[in-house]
């Protein structure tokens, strides 16, 4: 299909698209003065991959976004493109670039020169709260070490040692550095190159604090990789294990995935906002490079995921992070639709106006499977069984509409904590796209689908009669 042809069809109502042209990852996600700011990777230019800038919106509820204009310009004469990374508040301008009232907001991101792919890390500060930015005069503020991969930095205040921490991809590891003022940078250690999953290059790291509902404290370290994804292409791993202010260290031997889905990407969490109310919510790019270029949306080529508040959940004396819809979602639903009944079949239509939050939960007895199917009139199909017996959730989109050859992950396979019989399963519906949050979001799944209408009927089925519940709202935006 040419890509020059609008598709409003597919145009996300809730999920953050650029009005026009390429996305890809979240970058410098900052919280300041009641606004949440997303900048991404973005071609002003054009609907493919190229002339690497920061694009930038802000939102008070992670709903509605406004659009504003490129933040940070690369210079094909200077450093070259703005790749990812990261913005924090220097609250108590360490950084000595306060001018006026605001704390000056840094963002420290990779630059790199098309043709020569020397990639450094520079700064660039706003003193205006987060609108207009400047690259700073000394740039790079940590130079190459003799590595082609070298790239996406991520920072953050570590309170317990008073200075601030950058994490990075170095090669096949992550390094880590220190600095008293954002603009001296010493390196202090390197974790992974013998750990996780290594079927790709890593990029786009993230390290934070998570607590349990119990208040045990881990530290997470967030690792994206391409190839290597549980179902092909792009996926993120996760670590749990201890950070001291000098090195990080896992608890764990095995690979754990942030999110099963194909269309997950360079998840990020929004830094300044964790000390407000105690929440991480990410948000990462929803497509996948192995066919990103490919797809259909005009005038733009890419979306984010919904943003999503991360938990760390204990199972048997283990740690994992769940995934579940940031909590000005619950904020913004307007019910549609409940429905209650004990039978093997549920069903219910869907509106088709509005973004969708569907709860469902089902009793199933132990070997029995759970179908979900969201279907249209043109009899496309998009269905999801749950294996109890394997612990396996399998969702087919190869009968969900519009599909290039490309699209390699027709079957998604995702892998449960447990096979619990009472299930609650909630699901974003979003005119392209489909987030699976399984039980309590312990597994989830972000999948981008292409009906040519868009779904208006959901089924919930299991072989044996067994109690089933569907409750469908619309989530509330600005032109609803
Ligand atoms: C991840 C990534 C980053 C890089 C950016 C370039 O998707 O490859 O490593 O900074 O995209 O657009």
């Amino acid at each position: 299909m040419p890509n020059n042809i609008f598709t409003p069809q597919w145009r996300p109502k809730v999920h953050f698209t650029p009005e026009k042209n390429w996305m890809n990852d979240p970058n410098g996600l900052v919280y300041y003065n009641g606004q949440y700011h997303l900048f991404y990777q973005y071609n002003p230019h054009g609907n493919d991959w190229g002339n690497m800038n920061w694009g930038h919106a802000t939102s008070t509820d992670l709903i509605n976004w406004q659009h504003h204009p490129v933040a940070i310009e690369m210079d094909v004469q200077g450093l070259g493109y703005i790749y990812s990374g990261s913005a924090v508040v220097d609250f108590d301008n360490t950084s000595g670039l306060q001018q006026g009232e605001h704390p000056p907001l840094v963002a420290l991101f990779t630059h790199t020169q098309a043709g020569c792919e020397t990639q450094r890390q520079s700064l660039a500060y706003s003193t205006d709260g987060g609108f207009n930015w400047l690259q700073y005069d000394n740039n790079p503020v940590i130079d190459n070490p003799g590595l082609v991969d070298f790239r996406d930095p991520k920072v953050f205040w570590h309170k317990q040692s008073q200075r601030w921490i950058l994490v990075l991809t170095a090669g096949h590891q992550i390094d880590f550095y220190a600095s008293e003022n954002l603009l001296n940078w010493q390196f202090i250690s390197s974790f992974g190159e013998d750990e996780g999953c290594h079927g790709g290059e890593w990029e786009c790291p993230d390290l934070f604090e998570l607590t349990t509902g119990e208040d045990e404290t881990k530290w997470v370290l967030l690792v994206s990789l391409v190839p290597g994804g549980p179902n092909g292409g792009n996926g993120t791993q996760y670590f749990i294990g201890d950070f001291d202010g000098q090195t990080f260290t896992a608890e764990h031997q095995d690979v754990r995935w942030l999110d099963y889905g194909p269309d997950n990407y360079a998840g990020v969490t929004w830094d300044g906002k964790q000390s407000l109310d105690n929440r991480r919510t990410l948000i990462a790019w929803m497509s996948n490079w192995i066919y990103a270029a490919d797809m259909p949306t005009f005038p733009w080529r890419g979306a984010m995921c919904l943003p999503r508040d991360l938990l760390l959940v204990k199972r048997n004396h283990q740690y994992f992070i769940a995934n579940q819809p940031a909590k000005e979602i619950d904020d913004n639903l307007i019910v549609f639709e409940q429905k209650a009944q004990t039978n093997t079949k549920l069903s219910t239509e869907l509106p088709t106006d509005s973004a969708l939050d569907i709860k469902i939960s089902s009793q199933l007895e132990q070997t029995d499977k759970l179908y979900i199917r969201l279907t249209n009139d043109l009899g496309e199909l998009v269905e999801l069984k749950y294996l109890p017996a394997q612990q396996k959730i399998l969702v087919d989109r190869s009968k969900a509409g519009w599909q290039y050859k490309l699209w390699r992950t027709p079957r998604i396979e995702a892998f449960t904590h447990t096979c619990d019989s009472d299930i609650n399963c909630r699901l974003v519906l979003d005119s392209s796209s489909l987030e699976v949050f399984w039980q309590d979001g312990t597994t989830s799944m972000t999948i981008c689908l292409l009906p040519t209408e868009a779904f208006n009927k959901i089924e919930v089925d299991t072989a044996e009669v067994s109690g089933k519940t569907i409750n469908v709202s619309r989530i509330k935006h600005t032109d609803s």
